[in-house]
Formats: structure tokens, C-alpha cells, sequence
């Protein structure tokens, strides 16, 4: 509580600390209250941590972080400052579950820690190869590179287009869908370093949302209203009278995927050149990536093996990855059926999410540890605010105040699945290892929903010390809907540390 107290503005610790859980008292919140005194003392309001204004005075040597673009990630400073208070040994592995773009993994190895990261997405796996390859680029070949894609054309005969999936459905004008596809044949059958073909992907990959229709707006992808599925769909209102529906998006002059990926290339050698000015060669440590469900691969990892985690889950806040991310996976070849599956894979965070305890309990018997298991779930069952929280919703969805019936089942498949995966970070944690998540608190119909607390709960229910619960000084702001039909309360963003 030091940071409290040595503030220099007065500190009204009620915009922290929740003691109204339940709008209009509508559900029990016992528990909820109790959790609350519990982790109070060990919740610290910070100026440490502050994701807003680290994120923009990026200094050079932190532009390696931006490389993919990824508006989910946290920064590189957080993850410094946490690396620092660990005090870790040399040749320490720092693991990330939810690996995002890298940014726990590319500053660990910077700092001479090896980097055990997992996630779903596939552009994680391109984002952590480019980068951790920055001193091993040649800039002759990158600029060579660079000078073919500014003189390529697509042939006149060439009939290719880039895969789409129904989301993505006219996503480019025909040229750019025409250019995205050829490019890539090209220059993936070229004959350049694997390295430059990588960078090229990512460099592919940031471009694809400027040369689109489309725009990452929140949860959802926004149409530009010349795309051609717009125009459609404009037309079809007026064969049945109907007004067309408002579509304000207009992008302007849309930039040719030669024009983006020149200007991608362009920046990315000039950080390239940056890192191979000072005398490093090469990373000394190693970054391993697993492409796959934290809570498949996790348990394949052996006991005693990682030395601190820096992460942060996707938030209980039905954000859809998939969703935001479907340009990028299309253009990767991934199928309607394949995005379906990589969103059931995502930690429960959207309302399509149906439970995954059958499909976790045939796996760990599948594996020999059906006990283990079995422990994992009694511990779920036991936790007394999980119980109170899923019965609050239950009871507003019974009520008609919740609009989808998938949220309550998402609050509960959310905490069983982090449940698993801390009793796997448990085991394979050493002793001693600090384990560190950032996460917001969420609130549905009326309820919050301490996802700090309640997550520290069970983390210690599977055997973690709770060591300090930073909370930042901005908060996630209510939602105008909940503020005006429940009122406002505190939803905390904070960074939970905990120690085996
Ligand atoms: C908040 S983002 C992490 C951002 C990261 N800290 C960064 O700086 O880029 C959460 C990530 O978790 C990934 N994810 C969701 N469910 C997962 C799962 N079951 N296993 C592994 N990764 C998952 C998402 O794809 C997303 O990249």
C-alpha cells in the first residue's frame, strides 16, 4: 500500500475498491465480498505500470516490438520492470501462455532469458521468427528484395485471387486480391533466404488492413461502403423498400499492395540496420514457440522447468480474435472450418465458446493423469465465488437482462480453463518462480465480475502464494448501456503477481 500513501494527489481508494457487487443488491455477494478483503492488503494502486503512455514514446531499439502490428499487446516496459523485480538467474526461461506478438518472449531474450511461449494464432509463430531474427538479415538481399517488389507486376493472364473466407468476402479491390495472391506464390518459390520470405509474410501481414475495405474497429471489422458486398447489400434494401443502411466508412484512396508493402519493407530494414549497427550478432538465448492451445501444450512441458511467467489472457470480454484477426488468417490459408476451430480453441472469451471440460478430461486421460484432473475440476467446484458469480448470471439471464445466453457460459469456462492452465504453470514452474498476468475486470447485467481477485483465488487453490496485486490508476470505463441502468462502479485493470 506504500504507493497510496506516498501519492501526491488524495487518493479516494472507494474508485479501487469494490464493495457493491450486485447492482440493486439483486444477488448474494458474499463471496465476493470476502475476496475483496482478502487481496486488499495486497493490492497496490501503481503509477508503475502504465499501459497508455509507454506505449507511444517508443524508443528505437523498442520498434522491434511493433513489427507486427497487434493492438492487443502490452509493452515492452511492463514486462522490463517485472523481468527486473524477478531478479532471475542467467539462462532463466520466462514463458508466455498467450504469447500475442512476442512482447513477453523478445524481451526476455534481449535480456539474455530464454522464452518458452504458446498461442493459437499463427501470425504469433511469423512475428516471433522475424524478430528474433533481426541480426541475422542480410540488407544487401532485403534490398534487393525491396527493389523487385517495387518493379514487380502481376501478368495480365495471371487469374489468381486471394482466399477469403464469407467475413472476408470482397475484402480487396479485384487488383489487390490479384497481387496478394501472385506475390505470394512468387515470392515464397523465389530464392530467398528463408529469413527474407518470413519478413516479407509479416511485412504482408500489416499491410492487408490499409489495402482492405476494411477496419479494425473494436470487436468488429468495418466495411468501407465501396466494397462490393456493401453495395450489394445497399441494393438489395432498395429492391424490397428499404432505406440503405447508414454506412459512413470511406477509407479514401486505398494505398496497392506494392505501395504498403514498400513502405513495411522500407521501415523494417532501417530497424534491422539499427540493430546490426551495435556488436551483437545474435541472441544468445533461445525463444521457443508452440503454435497450439496453452491448455493442450502446457502439460506436455516437463515439471520444474520455467522460471517466470509474464502473460496476459485474452479478457473475459467476448473479444473475438478470430473475428479481428480474420484478414490475416485468411490471407494464411486458414478455412471457414479452420477459423471455427481456432475460436472453440481460444480460452473461453466469446459467447460462441462452448465448454471444453469434456475435450480437457478426454486429453488427460488420454495422457495417464485422469487424477489430476479430476483435482483440477474439484478445485473449480469448491471455489465459492466462482459459485456465486455463475448464479448471479443465471439469474439475470433468467431475468431477460442478459441479451446472449453464451455469456454466462463463457464467465464459467473462462475461469475453469485458467484453472487448468495454473495448475499446469504451477507444476512446471520451479520453485521460486514468479508468475505475473495482466488482466481487466469485467461486468455483465449489474455484476461484477473480479477477475483479479477471483483469479488469484485460484491460483492459490492450485498452490500459488498470491505476492501483490498492482492495479493501475485508470480503470476500464463502464459501458454507457451499464452505466445508465446499473450505475458506476470501479472495473480494476491490474497485474496479479503470484510465487510457487
Ligand atoms: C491479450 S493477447 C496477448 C498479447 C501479448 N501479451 C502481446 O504483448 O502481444 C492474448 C493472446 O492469447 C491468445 N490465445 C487465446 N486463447 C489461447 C489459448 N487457448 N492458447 C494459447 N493462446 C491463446 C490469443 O490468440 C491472443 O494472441
Amino acid at each position: 500500500m506504500k504507493d497510496i500513501l506516498s501519492a501526491q494527489e488524495p487518493i479516494d481508494i472507494q474508485k479501487w475498491h469494490v464493495s457493491n457487487f450486485s447492482a440493486d443488491d439483486c444477488n448474494p455477494q458474499e463471496a465476493r465480498r470476502a475476496l475483496e478483503e482478502e487481496y486488499w492488503p495486497i493490492t497496490e494502486i501503481t503509477d508503475r505500470f502504465n499501459r497508455q503512455s509507454v506505449s507511444y514514446q517508443l524508443s528505437k531499439k523498442d520498434s522491434l516490438h511493433r513489427w507486427l502490428k497487434y493492438k492487443e499487446g502490452f509493452s515492452a516496459d511492463l514486462v522490463k520492470t517485472l523481468l527486473d523485480d524477478f531478479h532471475l538467474q542467467k539462462n532463466a526461461v520466462v514463458a508466455d501462455p498467450f504469447m500475442g506478438s512476442g512482447t513477453t518472449a523478445l524481451v526476455a531474450l534481449m535480456n539474455g532469458y530464454d522464452s518458452l511461449g504458446f498461442d493459437i494464432l499463427p501470425m504469433s509463430g511469423i512475428a516471433i521468427k522475424a524478430k528474433t531474427t533481426v541480426y541475422e538479415y542480410s540488407l544487401t538481399e532485403l534490398q534487393h528484395l525491396l527493389e523487385e517488389i517495387a518493379s514487380a507486376e502481376v501478368p495480365a493472364y495471371y487469374a489468381g485471387t486471394t482466399p477469403e473466407i464469407a467475413i472476408t468476402k470482397d475484402g480487396y479491390p479485384t487488383e489487390t486480391s490479384r497481387a496478394l495472391a501472385y506475390y505470394r506464390q512468387y515470392f515464397m518459390h523465389s530464392d530467398y533466404s528463408d529469413e527474407a520470405k518470413t519478413l516479407l509474410e509479416l511485412c504482408t501481414l500489416n499491410s492487408l488492413e490499409r489495402i482492405s475495405y476494411s477496419a479494425k474497429d473494436g470487436q468488429y471489422l468495418r466495411w468501407d461502403r465501396r466494397c462490393p458486398k456493401m453495395i450489394a447489400a445497399a441494393e438489395a434494401r432498395k429492391k424490397t423498400g428499404r432505406k440503405p443502411a447508414a454506412v459512413k466508412l470511406d477509407k479514401g484512396k486505398l494505398p496497392t499492395l506494392k505501395e504498403a508493402l514498400c513502405e513495411e519493407l522500407r521501415s523494417v530494414i532501417e530497424d534491422i540496420r539499427y540493430f546490426q549497427q551495435d556488436d551483437t550478432k545474435a541472441f544468445e538465448a533461445q525463444s521457443r514457440f508452440i503454435e497450439g492451445s496453452a491448455l493442450f501444450e502446457l502439460p506436455k512441458i516437463a515439471d520444474n522447468t520455467i522460471d517466470a511467467v509474464i502473460s496476459s489472457p485474452p479478457y473475459c470480454n467476448r473479444y473475438d480474435y478470430t473475428r479481428t484477426y480474420a484478414l490475416e488468417l485468411a490471407y494464411m490459408g486458414i478455412t471457414e472450418q479452420g477459423i471455427r476451430q481456432l475460436r472453440q480453441n481460444l480460452l473461453s472469451c466469446t459467447v460462441e465458446n462452448k465448454p471444453k471440460t469434456e475435450e480437457l478430461k478426454a486429453f488427460y486421460r488420454n495422457i495417464g493423469r485422469e487424477a489430476y484432473y479430476e483435482r483440477i475440476m474439484h478445485t473449480i467446484q469448491k471455489n465459492k465465488t466462482l459459485q456465486e458469480i455463475n448464479l448471479a448470471l443465471k439469474q439475470r439471464s433468467e431475468n431477460g437482462e442478459i441479451n446472449n445466453k453464451g455469456v454466462p457460459r463463457m464467465v464459467d469456462g473462462y475461469f475453469r480453463e485458467l484453472t487448468f492452465l495454473f495448475a499446469e504453470l504451477h507444476r512446471t514452474c520451479r520453485p521460486g518462480a514468479y508468475v505475473a498476468f495482466v488482466n481487466d475486470n469485467v461486468r455483465y447485467a449489474g455484476e461484477v465480475i473480479p477477475v483479479d481477485y477471483l483469479t488469484t483465488q485460484l491460483a492459490e487453490q492450485v498452490g500459488f502464494t498470491p505476492v501483490k496485486i498492482y492495479t493501475l490508476r485508470q480503470q476500464k470505463g463502464n459501458s454507457s448501456q451499464q452505466m445508465k441502468k446499473y450505475g458506476r462502479v470501479a472495473l480494476r485493470k491490474s497485474i496479479t503477481i503470484w510465487r510457487k
